[in-house]
């Protein structure tokens, strides 16, 4: 199937007939009930429970209380209109401890979500890793441990032969660039280490996890597509001098190539494997594994917030706090133009280009937009309303965006809105909302926001209205 005929209306964007028009979610964001029906603690309600790693000492105890409200939600969507929800699974419920029993309450709950979505018309797309480690595992070195990959194929065939018949589908894992280079490195995610080697050592793992799941996926026959969610992003060097030329490659290698590379091409960059060479010799990359991690995937599915704008940084000038191993050298820049509540530049056209780029590179195939989305300090309104007009500015630039790039011949089939829901932000607890739907915390009442309705507006149209040039900014400044 194309999806390149999209017919076009003046001042309006038309989407293919059959595209995907989603919203998407995790596990330990919005589930809450932590300790239920047999669950045990990740990495990240460990992470969250140290003093200081979270805003407002915040955990994902209760949150949005999902578990026990999901047919709510699933109504919700459906009244939307939607046709995708991406969820995660949370693996320490289905294997508690991250030991070998299948915890049969733990698949029942996704099995009965599964059903409910189907139900309400919104198809199932399930990642099986969105960060919540069992932290048995982590103690036994977590994504440092190569056995970390053979446990999660593990994992992904006890989910694969519950949910696999129903499942439209499949993301093995969710962002490694954040499990292993904020996880590992900073420390700024679960499980808080730090070392760029570790670092490197875990994006191994898990991408040699993502190609074992496929594979356990594939025995298991399923009936969805499977893929992979990696966030990825354009890096645009600050001047045209050589110097910034550089500091793009190094950074592009670091958070995009060194996983599509292997993932798409069997291959690490050969530049990235140069630039570390001080860290390390890679040792931990074993004869056969990057056939294993370039299984042939049915679409690849990127999330996408914002470009990158980086330059040499001054002589003299390192940033010892980098996420990138070796590279301190590279200072990274404010792109002019708004921001979110995040600090995150909007600038739909970094997606376009990171679209266009994955065509041109790794050759004509179907892609997914799996997270997309814009964080601001909603509030509820006495009259009930929650007006949020700077999202549904940044959503309209952005799909107008990936309209360009469908135009342009991309096989883009579906767009995912991060959030359905607000949520846990990770280290930033629940002071950033990123929903179409507003939760009150207090009360866990759910109300649709203006964005959400825009939203629906354009599902049910198929279509949005064409941004016009100084939209984005009047929009969200
Ligand atoms: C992505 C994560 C997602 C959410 C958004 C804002 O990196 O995958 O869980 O936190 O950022």
């Amino acid at each position: 199937m194309s999806t390149t005929a999209v017919p076009a209306t003046q001042g309006r964007l038309a989407f293919p007939s059959n595209f995907w028009w989603g919203a998407a979610t995790a596990a330990y964001q919005i589930e809450g009930a932590v300790d239920t029906d047999g669950r045990t603690p990740s990495i990240w309600d460990t992470f969250a429970a140290q003093p200081g790693r979270i805003d407002g000492g915040d955990t994902g105890a209760t949150s949005t209380g999902h578990y026990r409200r999901y047919r709510e939600d699933v109504r919700l969507m459906a009244e939307l209109g939607l046709s995708a929800y991406r969820f995660s699974v949370a693996w320490p419920r289905i294997r508690p401890a991250g030991g070998a029993g299948v915890n049969a309450a733990g698949l029942d709950f996704y099995d009965r979500l599964v059903d409910e979505l189907l139900a309400g018309g919104v198809r199932p797309v399930a990642t099986l890793y969105h960060w919540d480690l069992p932290q048995e595992l982590e103690d036994a070195g977590g994504w440092t441990n190569r056995d970390t990959a053979l446990r999660f194929a593990d994992y992904a065939a006890a989910v694969a032969g519950r949910l696999g018949d129903r499942v439209a589908m499949w993301n093995t894992l969710n962002e490694p660039w954040c499990s292993a280079f904020l996880g590992y490195g900073t420390g700024g995610h679960a499980p808080g280490r730090r070392g760029h080697v570790g670092a490197l050592t875990a994006t191994h793992h898990l991408l040699l996890a993502h190609g074992l799941g496929v594979a356990a996926l594939r025995a298991a026959n399923v009936a969805g597509q499977v893929s992979v969610a990696l966030n990825a992003g354009a890096v645009r060097p600050l001047t045209s001098s050589a110097e910034d030329a550089d500091a793009a490659r190094r950074i592009d290698g670091l958070l995009n190539r060194i996983f599509f590379d292997p993932i798409l091409r069997g291959v690490y960059p050969a530049d990235t494997i140069e630039d570390t060479r001080d860290l390390t010799d890679w040792h931990f990359v074993h004869p056969g594994d990057l056939p294993v991690i370039a299984a042939p995937l049915d679409a690849i599915c990127v999330n996408y917030y914002q470009p990158d704008l980086v330059s040499a940084a001054p002589a003299g000038r390192l940033d010892h706090g980098t996420p990138y191993p070796t590279a301190q050298a590279v200072q990274f820049h404010p792109t002019p133009g708004p921001v979110t509540h995040m600090g995150w530049s909007v600038d739909p056209t970094g997606l376009r280009d990171l679209l266009l780029r994955i065509r041109t590179d790794y050759g004509d195939r179907p892609i997914y937009v799996t997270e997309n989305g814009a964080a601001y300090d909603d509030h509820v309104e006495p009259d009930g309303a929650v007006d949020d007009p700077e999202r549904i500015g940044y959503l309209r630039g952005h799909l107008a965006a990936v309209h360009e790039a469908i135009t342009a011949g991309v096989d883009l089939r579906g767009y995912f809105v991060w959030s359905l829901l607000d949520n846990f932000e990770w280290a930033f607890g629940f002071s950033r909302r990123f929903g179409l739907i507003h939760v009150d915390y207090a009360t866990l009442a759910r109300t649709v926001k203006a964005s959400g309705r825009w939203y629906a507006r354009a599902i049910a149209d198929n279509a949005i209205d064409e941004p016009r040039t100084g939209d984005q900014r009047a929009e969200s400044a």
